[in-house]
């Protein structure tokens, strides 16, 4: 049930009217922000003196900030989590790729919110699929059913497959193949053949392998250890088979941690395979505000622009960032 029974609109609605939203935010964000511009480092939009910022932000109107409650919080491997809400007017305008801003307690001095992928769509509920990294998320998998849950979203881009790949290859590591599910869905929907390769340290850790299978999908698993499947990285696996497979127009859509997403944009370069990535910046504002999410993306060879991850993606083509920057 939901806990706010207020009519919801979205965020932007009323800011909209001015088309300006205004943001505090940190001081250390902002020099930051400034000791890239006095290095020559192009920004995309304006930089304001100060700790305000004014920018305008469209996508705010269809972007919500719900307070929900916790329907369930479940363990689904060594230290990871499978957290249940029901947040209507997010799962009704979520699409693959995007992801939600989660407050995890008002009253833990926790002020920053913490970004997780939408996991899966159902009705008027979503889930997240989170990892036990920090502070945070343990306090996040210590949150019982029913506790309440501030929740701002959908935010972000989406994956494309809008020119059919054949097949859809699916690159998860770690707890990055929940930014991959939704897209999974979607492609099975549309009838598109799709292979999921996914990499964790341990099978204890292993995510997702039996929602990829109960859709269809052929799963290939690699561990650090190799206690289950290839013994190894998953870029392993991605290697031999784009090496020993004619296919049509593969298409690779991957997410987990940065050095696997650099080892996989170099490996489809080598076979010019079209790839998405959807890149995990920490982030504070998620709303294209505080900068404190930017990475570098290679405009052309003498000219590198900081896009926002939680703006401009998190999903980006893998051959425009400077993964050497
Ligand atoms: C768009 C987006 C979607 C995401 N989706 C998911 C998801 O679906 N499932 C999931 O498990 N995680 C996801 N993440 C990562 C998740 O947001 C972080 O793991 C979480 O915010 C960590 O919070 P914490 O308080 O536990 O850790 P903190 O106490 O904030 O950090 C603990 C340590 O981890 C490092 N750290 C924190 N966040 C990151 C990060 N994003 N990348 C690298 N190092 C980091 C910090 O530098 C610090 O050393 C996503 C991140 C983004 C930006
Ligand atoms: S997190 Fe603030 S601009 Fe992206």
């Amino acid at each position: 049930m939901q806990a706010n029974s207020s009519p919801p609109e979205p965020v932007g609605v009323e800011l909209q009217k001015q088309n300006i939203v205004l943001i505090l935010i940190d001081t250390l964000i902002l020099k930051k922000i400034v000791k890239k511009r006095e290095r020559g480092i192009v920004l995309p939009y304006p930089i304001f003196r100060g700790n305000i910022y004014a920018m305008p932000n469209d996508r705010l109107l269809s972007t919500y900030d719900r307070q929900t409650v916790i329907l369930s919080n479940e363990a689904v491997a060594e230290a990871h989590y499978l957290l249940r809400c029901e947040c209507a007017e997010i799962a009704q305008h979520a699409h693959p790729g995007q992801f939600v801003h989660v407050m995890i307690s008002q009253d833990t001095g926790m002020l920053l919110r913490r970004p997780f992928t939408i996991y899966t769509v159902e009705g008027r509920e979503i889930t997240m699929l989170y990892q036990i990294i920090g502070e945070g998320t343990k306090r996040l998998s210590e949150m019982p059913k029913d506790a309440p849950l501030h929740v701002l979203g959908p935010l972000g881009n989406t994956f494309d497959f809008t020119v059919k790949p054949e097949p859809a290859i699916l690159v998860g590591g770690g707890a990055g193949i929940a930014s991959l599910m939704l897209l999974a869905v979607a492609l099975r929907e549309n009838d598109i053949q799709t292979l999921g390769l996914v990499g964790a340290q341990r099978c204890a850790r292993l995510l997702s392998v039996k929602d990829l299978e109960s859709i269809d999908i052929e799963v290939h698993i690699a561990t650090d250890d190799g206690s289950i499947g290839h013994h190894g990285y998953v870029t392993d696996i991605l290697a031999d088979l784009l090496e020993n497979t004619a296919w049509q127009r593969p298409t690779v859509y991957a997410c987990g941690p940065h050095g696997m997403l650099s080892a996989v944009a170099k490996i489809t370069a080598d076979f010019e395979v079209p790839t998405q990535i959807a890149m995990e910046n920490r982030m504070g504002c998620a709303m294209g505000v505080c900068l404190g999410c930017v990475c570098p993306v290679r405009i052309d060879t003498n000219t590198i622009e900081y896009q926002r991850v939680c703006t401009e993606g998190p999903v980006f083509n893998a051959s425009d960032i400077a993964w050497d920057v």
